[in-house]
């Protein structure tokens, strides 16, 4: 019996694979682009100085982000298995990192839809309300302390996720991804083109502009730096890749096992690694000259209110092209989220198909179901459930905060560190390089690769997991 349902989940599982190299780089990088490019990545560069923290993300992502981004999706493609049991198809001992490892998409299942509720409830006050409302005093958080209009707009938004996810990898995920992907790109640098020509005289007649504005948000801000200062934008880069790549969570691994043998990887994983890091410059570009036009320096330290508070007050600023901008940014944003949402989804489907041999289809519909119901406890969180709590890295949280903070700062350096030192000490390095050359292809990085992974990752990763866990402060 439990052999013929092992085959009957095999059978299930082998249907999904990508059309082809251009496929699967525009659908990983769909799943990179997300909130973490045009929200999270612009609001730490301005909070930590601009060009010094873009400057080390450069070089972050360029070694780092390449090996663990390589890592996933060789991994994933070389046993063609899903996160479950990637690990212990290698090593019987090391079954647990896989397990370890999808807790973090189930985790950030319950809270991403809510996020990209918000994220299209914006989008669509500015086609029905106007820049003024929303710019409000307040709109924000008596949206989100609501106790209907958040849950309706991501069971709206999960809806859609579901279909796509349901139409299959190649019909669904990989044919939207065409599709939406470029269309980011182009609003995405039109709108940051237009950011550049601002220029604003405020009620001290001080007239700012644009390009002042991009001058700030690329020379690094040295003053006042202190050693404890630079290893903690150093630590801001280096979590933000994490998120931003989607890696350590499984979901590159899901992908990478969808593609073929006769795509060249890494090519593909450079594409994919630019692809993301220039939306983040470009959404800087965008964001950080805007608000510095209207608000000031004191806007650029805003933090996370960045995209729901400060930006509407710049959309109201710009007068009558403010609504069309602000729509176009929450358009490009909704898009971004939903196909981040989509690859958090099809990895929970793609692994539950392995151990609950049901159809995908079937599936879709169940995790949906139970994604809604745990979305909605989330969007309580803000109300009925509301409380707060002080988390070890010094934040103050909800209940979305709480789940943010054991997903992505807890579990995601420590299951980097075990991955590194799974992939680097127990099996070695070959096993990627292998992959990597699968068809006669040459793996140019292959010593870059190597070496980082051994070496530099694990006491990177190991700092990392200690500063957001409370255990060491800087
Ligand atoms: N990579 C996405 C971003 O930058 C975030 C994300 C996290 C996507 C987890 C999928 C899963 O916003």
């Amino acid at each position: 019996m439990k052999t013929t349902k092992i085959q009957e989940g095999k059978d299930l599982e082998k249907k999904s694979s990508f059309s082809g190299s251009l496929g699967f780089v525009l659908t990983a990088a769909g799943s990179a682009v997300g909130v973490g490019n045009i929200w999270r990545f612009p609001y730490l560069a301005a909070k930590d100085g601009g060009g010094l923290f873009i400057l080390l993300y450069l070089v972050l992502v360029l070694t780092f982000g390449f090996t663990l981004l390589t890592t996933d999706i060789a991994i994933g493609r070389k046993t063609g298995k899903h996160v479950l049991t990637v690990y212990g198809s290698i090593s019987e001992r090391w079954n647990f990192l896989g397990k370890l490892t999808f807790i973090v998409p189930v985790i950030i299942m319950t809270y991403y839809t809510v996020i990209g509720g918000w994220v299209s409830r914006y989008m669509a006050a500015y086609m029905v309300s106007g820049t003024k409302t929303v710019a409000q005093d307040g709109y924000f958080i008596s949206f989100i302390t609501s106790k209907i209009a958040p849950v309706v707009f991501m069971l709206v938004f999960l809806a859609i996720t579901t279909l796509i996810v349901y139409a299959g990898v190649e019909k669904g995920i990989e044919r939207f991804s065409k599709y939406v992907m470029p269309t980011l790109l182009v609003l995405i640098i039109g709108v940051a083109m237009f950011s550049l020509t601002l220029t604003y005289k405020d009620s001290n007649g001080v007239v700012r502009t644009g390009m002042q504005g991009l001058k700030i948000s690329l020379l690094p801000d040295l003053r006042e730096m202190t050693f404890g200062k630079f290893l903690r934008i150093l630590l801001d880069a280096m979590s933000q890749i994490f998120f931003s790549l989607s890696v350590s969570m499984g979901i590159m691994i899901t992908y990478g096992s969808y593609v073929r043998k006769d795509t060249n990887l890494e090519k593909s994983i450079w594409q994919i690694g630019f692809f993301d890091t220039f939306v983040a410059m470009i959404a800087s570009i965008m964001v950080i000259p805007a608000v510095f036009v209207f608000l000031g320096m004191e806007g650029m330290s805003s933090g996370p209110s960045l995209m729901f508070v400060s930006l509407p007050k710049v959309f109201e600023a710009m007068g009558e092209v403010g609504r069309f901008i602000g729509f176009a940014f929450f358009l490009m944003v909704t898009f971004a989220t939903l196909t981040s949402c989509i690859s958090i989804l099809e990895t929970l489907v793609g692994n539950f198909i392995q151990v609950l041999y049901v159809s995908r289809e079937n599936l879709c519909l169940i995790i949906a179901v139970v994604s809604a119901v745990a979305a909605t406890v989330i969007c309580a969180g803000y109300n009925i459930l509301y409380f707060e709590i002080s988390l070890p890295n010094g934040q103050i949280g909800q209940l979305l905060d709480v789940m943010d903070y054991v997903s992505n700062s807890f579990l995601l350096p420590l299951i980097s560190f075990l991955t590194c030192i799974f992939i680097g000490w127990i099996v070695k390095p070959d096993l990627i390089h292998d992959e990597m050359q699968a068809e006669g292809q040459t793996f140019k990085s292959k010593k870059l690769y190597s070496f980082i992974i051994k070496f530099i990752a694990p006491p990177i990763m190991a700092i990392l997991f200690f500063q957001s866990t409370g255990i060491f402060k800087f």
